[in-house]
């Protein structure tokens, strides 16, 4: 190939991506951009700082096995290039007790996806712009003032029972008239000793909720785990001191020692040998496996019915990643929670989910359970990734990588994302976006080839 026809190619290939040209706006684009975002998210951001009444925000599940039901869910973020729609549609749920594992390449809008849940974008660019998020929440019941109500334990002839009253510092309340400690109606414990309150159900729309009313939630209901521990350990304080906290913070009238000891219980139960060293130690004395331990300790803390763990594993060697994955799912079963697993690591999903959802530049583009993920995909990306994870057996060490890029975020086509990866494609790929399709009671895919099939045997 002469010089000039290298250049034609360039020139070929600098005028075929369209997409690629739009990337350059001029400084009036940009100008006009930035106005029109400002607008849409100073109305996104004063919905978020509103004031609302529950009535607002309380919302009813479709299916009263789930826990989390996310629907239509758009999450875009608004930049001076244009509209990221990083999260464009997403519709699943989590059925109460299992792992729902969510898989893509990186930047296909898992991590805006688990953020949104627990109203964690970065606005004013990040925000949830359509769509719902309900969440069964277990949340205290409160009395006419608001107080959450203790549940108190009864002698065996039903007589009330009485203990020593102490501050929350740990301190025994003195009583003024008799110079003793004072006594208190007896308060229900839980196995780790923590104080029982009565409880009530309630589903909220996340994505109607208040920042503010997300306390409620974040950290007690559901928590996190990223997979850089220090991003949620602050590196100043003991862990001691940074789990009491979640206790000190979420349970009315725990003292220092109830908190001490739920935190020890936690360590212990993230099978941590030396639960009192680590107690006293700050994040920089763990190893990094340790540090993913003590983490998980802390969402555990709260006693969260919902676990997000968000590529958990990733920055962990693989014997260490193994323990880790095998303490998430001895985990679940104990505390009778759900997980929400986030990984680009198709290989984790089969060890860990029950229902698998395949993300593709911000849609599903397939989902089912595991079973059906794995030995029956449908989707070309799907059977894609597939090929890509790594096995024993392959005795090639180059990884499979489906050829291709995604298309620019900012300016989606609007047929298939995936047809210039596609080796599949059909006449009507050139045409719309293809719908979810319904294969079986719990696969749907969204690919033409399947709409074709099931046309046919019409
Ligand atoms: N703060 C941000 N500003 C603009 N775009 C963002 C921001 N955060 C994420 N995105 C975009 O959102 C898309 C999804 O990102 P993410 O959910 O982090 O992907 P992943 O699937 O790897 O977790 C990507 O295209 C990414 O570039
Ligand atoms: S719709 Fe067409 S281009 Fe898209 S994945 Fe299916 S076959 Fe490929
Ligand atoms: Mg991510």
């Amino acid at each position: 190939m002469g010089f000039s026809d290298k250049m034609k190619n360039i020139f070929k290939k600098d005028n075929k991506d369209e997409t690629e040209k739009k990337h350059y706006l001029s400084g009036a684009e940009v100008r006009n951009i930035a106005k029109a975002n400002l607008k849409i998210t100073r109305e996104l951001e004063k919905k978020k700082k509103r004031k609302a009444a529950e009535s607002e925000f309380i919302s009813e599940m479709k299916d009263s096995g789930n826990i989390l039901e996310i629907e239509n869910l758009h999450s875009y973020f608004f930049t001076d290039q244009g509209t990221v729609k990083a999260v464009n549609g997403v519709s699943f749920n989590i059925p109460q007790g299992s792992t729902v594992g969510v898989v893509g390449e990186s930047g296909c809008g898992k991590s805006v996806t688990s953020m949104s849940v627990m109203q964690l974008l970065q606005g004013p660019q990040g925000q949830i712009v359509e769509g719902s998020i309900r969440f069964k929440s277990l949340d205290f019941k409160r009395d006419e003032k608001g107080q959450p109500i203790p549940v108190y334990e009864y002698g065996e002839s039903g007589e009330i029972l009485y203990e020593d009253a102490y501050d929350r510092k740990g301190n025994p309340v003195i009583d003024l008239e008799t110079g003793k400690i004072a006594k208190t109606q007896k308060q229900k414990r839980d196995e780790y000793g923590t104080r029982q309150y009565e409880m009530e159900e309630k589903v909220f729309d996340i994505a109607q909720m208040p920042i503010k009313e997300m306390y409620r939630l974040r950290g007690r209901q559901m928590a996190m785990i990223f997979q850089e521990p220090m991003t949620s350990l602050n590196p100043v304080f003991t862990i001691g001191d940074q789990l009491d906290e979640v206790t000190l913070l979420h349970v009315p009238g725990a003292t220092r020692q109830e908190a001490k000891r739920r935190s020890i219980e936690m360590l212990n139960l993230v099978g941590i040998a030396m639960p009192e060293r680590v107690y006293k130690s700050f994040p920089h004395e763990l190893s990094g496996g340790m540090r993913q331990r003590v983490m998980i300790a802390m969402a555990l803390e709260g006693n969260p019915r919902l676990i997000i763990a968000d590529e958990p594993t990733t920055a962990l060697d693989v014997t260490i990643q193994a323990q880790i994955l095998d303490l998430l799912r001895g985990l679940k079963d104990r505390i009778n929670g759900s997980i929400l697993l986030i990984t680009h690591d198709l290989g984790i999903i089969a060890e860990m989910a029950d229902y698998v959802v395949v993300m593709y530049a911000g849609r599903i583009i397939e989902q089912g359970t595991a079973s059906e993920i794995f030995h029956n995909p449908m989707h070309p990306y799907t059977i894609g990734l597939q090929k890509s994870k790594p096995t024993m057996q392959s005795d090639s060490d180059v990884l499979f990588s489906i050829p291709g890029n995604v298309p620019n975020p900012i300016n989606m086509p609007d047929y298939c994302y995936f047809r210039e990866r596609c080796s599949k494609c059909v006449k009507k790929c050139a045409g719309d976006y293809p719908e979810m399709i319904q294969v079986s009671p719990t696969h749907w895919v969204a690919c033409h080839l399947y709409a074709e099939e099931k046309k046919n045997e019409n």
